[in-house]
């Protein structure tokens, strides 16, 4: 049984995504081949937003908002402390403070209301910019982030990375803020076959720094530069790929709807699934399915039940970013990062997942017993 259906997926496309790769060894531009704009232009139109910059990585994604946007040092940023550690780790490599913030027990995303106490009480720099994650492929709280960015005047940056797909409001999650990161990461609900990313934008400003700082700050000729930059860049080959599983992403997040609605029905009372906070017109990526149980003993439990069957699960993250030993200096107090990092736990999701095989997930979870 597969965590994600990374096998599956390439199984089911095989001759699509053959046919594409031939496509590209045939004319061989491996670097900036058409597939690359192509695709910037689908998933530009897939997530409504006027500008798709590929880049190598979601981490590089972050890094080139953040550069583009003059974020540095003298700057916080507040982001939540439920996530991977790219997203603090751009604030960084910036020269900004990160300020980790609490997120919400029912699906992981920062909370509205501890983001802002800690922008009233922030002691870490100037407030300057608000990282919002949709975790798990599930969108924050958007509608209550852009208040509070524009009450106090900060920033809002979308960090996308898992949530591809997903919507909230009729809005696709990669639109929201002034800038949305994303990462084609093999196990991400639109992933490469390696690694890939891109920054998303309505702003052309914007889009024209990244563009240049991705590219060594080129301008006017292959071999003039007007600022210094970097190199990072989606190759054809993976473009190509991308553009095969695009055109499948929504019937895939469909079909995970229906994998979750059957997990809800077969799961014992006592494991939740974190499903967001009552929001109804809220669509996830379902980059994990994750629930959680009453406590740490019972997760262990789980666990060994699972290994047990020889089924596949994860832990994200057994540290969060305030007990990660680089950012112990913050001293952040986070309980619900805290309790979600030692009680809850990825089962098996994918579009190609069996009504077999989740009942075959569930049972095991049946026989750990009721904790
Ligand atoms: C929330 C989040 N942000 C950023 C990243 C970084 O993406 P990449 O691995 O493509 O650099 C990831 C990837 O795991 C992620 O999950």
């Amino acid at each position: 049984m597969e965590l994600r259906g990374i096998q599956a997926a390439h199984a089911a496309l095989a001759q699509e995504i053959e046919a594409a790769v031939r496509r590209v060894f045939a004319h061989g531009r491996f670097i900036a081949g058409p597939e690359v704009a192509e695709f910037e232009a689908a998933l530009g139109a897939y997530t409504g937003v006027a500008h798709c910059l590929s880049c190598g990585n979601g981490t590089d994604a972050l890094c080139l908002i953040m550069a583009a946007l003059d974020i540095g040092p003298g700057d916080a940023v507040f982001l939540p402390g439920y996530t991977f550690f790219a997203t603090a780790e751009a604030v960084m490599q910036a020269g900004a403070a990160p300020v980790l913030v609490d997120v919400r027990a029912c699906d992981g995303n920062i909370d509205p209301t501890a983001l802002s106490s800690a922008i009233e009480h922030c002691t870490a720099g100037r407030p300057r910019a608000v990282i919002g994650v949709d975790l798990f492929g599930r969108a924050a709280d958007w509608p209550a982030l852009e208040q509070i960015a524009a009450r106090h005047g900060l920033l809002l940056i979308e960090d996308a990375a898992q949530s591809v797909g997903g919507w909230l409001e009729g809005r696709a999650c990669g639109s929201f803020g002034r800038a949305a990161a994303v990462s084609f990461f093999p196990s991400k609900p639109l992933g490469g076959v390696g690694d890939g990313g891109a920054v998303l934008t309505n702003d052309s400003e914007l889009a024209q720094k990244v563009a240049l700082l991705k590219n060594h700050g080129r301008q006017g000729g292959p071999y003039r530069h007007i600022a210094v930059g970097g190199n990072s860049r989606l190759d054809s080959l993976q473009a190509a790929v991308l553009m095969t599983k695009l055109a499948h992403l929504a019937a895939w997040i469909e079909a995970c709807d229906h994998a979750a609605a059957r997990y809800a029905a077969l799961l014992p009372g006592w494991i939740t699934p974190l499903r967001g906070c009552g929001v109804t017109n809220s669509r996830s990526a379902w980059a994990q399915y994750m629930v959680a149980l009453p406590h740490e003993e019972a997760r262990l439990a789980a666990e060994a039940a699972l290994r047990a069957r020889d089924i596949p699960y994860a832990r994200y993250y057994p540290l969060p970013l305030h007990r990660q030993p680089v950012l112990a200096h913050l001293e952040a107090e986070l309980p619900i990062c805290d309790r979600l990092s030692q009680t809850t736990l990825a089962l098996p999701m994918h579009p190609f997942i069996t009504t077999e095989q989740q009942a075959e997930v569930t049972q095991a979870l049946w026989a750990a017993g009721r904790p």
